[in-house]
């Protein structure tokens, strides 16, 4: 998957709606991965401090290489083991990309991001939709049968029995607003088409009676 095109139009999207200074506090960047949001978010919008977290070892490493002598802060933690008061009321910005679906329990999590928000203090959320996941099995199973076969069985099943759960909108507003969020923004990123550009059609024909959405991934901008 080239991710390439998903990167160019979530920086374009945050460079377009968010502040570009913050009262205070330090930006937490969770489940950073190889580092490129923690990156974006220190030269492009913040004066404040920068740090990512990432429960995988060799993600860290590679970040704290590809940040060169940038001054952000990385550190192996891993959030499901991190409570409430770990960072209590420590952040103005925290961003959770690509993260709550490899994580049990989300609303747990989404209750302690609160926490360590500052009032008022914003959370920046990418979620892959389930029709992005759709198309990523059709896409590796190269198939439509197979691809409506899985999809009918996570309809049933309510997972691809996969470690990657994701979530509608709907339940992903609600679980936001269980955990006391309020939503501001939402935007489809990435759409399918530009995924699946040879086996759209096919796609589309077969899903037409799942109400798919043509995005691959929702991003949410959510405040404290
Ligand atoms: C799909 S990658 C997304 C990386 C990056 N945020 C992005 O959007 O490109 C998911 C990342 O979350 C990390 N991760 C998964 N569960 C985590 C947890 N419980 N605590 C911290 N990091 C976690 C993984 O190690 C991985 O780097």
């Amino acid at each position: 998957m080239n991710l390439d095109p998903f990167y160019d139009e979530l920086e374009i999207l945050l460079k377009s709606s968010l502040p570009l200074k913050l009262e205070g506090g330090s930006i937490l960047d969770i489940g950073c991965g190889k580092g490129w949001l923690t990156r974006i978010l220190y030269n492009n919008f913040y004066e404040n401090a920068v740090i990512g977290i990432d429960k995988n070892r060799d993600n860290i490493d590679d970040c704290r290489i590809n940040a060169d002598n940038l001054p952000i802060k990385y550190k192996v933690l891993d959030m499901v083991d991190l409570t409430p008061d770990t960072f209590l009321n420590n952040y103005s910005f925290i961003t959770c990309h690509n993260v709550l679906g490899y994580i049990p329990n989300p609303v747990e999590q989404l209750l302690k991001i609160y926490s360590w928000l500052q009032t008022d203090g914003l959370l920046s959320l990418v979620v892959r939709t389930p029709s992005g996941r759709f198309a990523e099995v059709y896409e590796q199973s190269k198939s439509p049968n197979l691809a409506l076969k899985r999809y009918k069985d996570m309809r049933m099943n309510g997972s691809f029995k996969d470690e990657f759960e994701f979530y509608t909108l709907s339940d992903l507003i609600s679980m936001i607003e269980v955990a006391g969020f309020s939503v501001l923004k939402i935007q489809g990123l990435y759409s399918l088409e530009k995924y699946l550009p040879t086996g759209y059609e096919t796609f589309k024909n077969t899903f037409s009676v799942s109400n798919i959405d043509q995005y691959f991934y929702n991003w949410i901008l959510c405040q404290k």
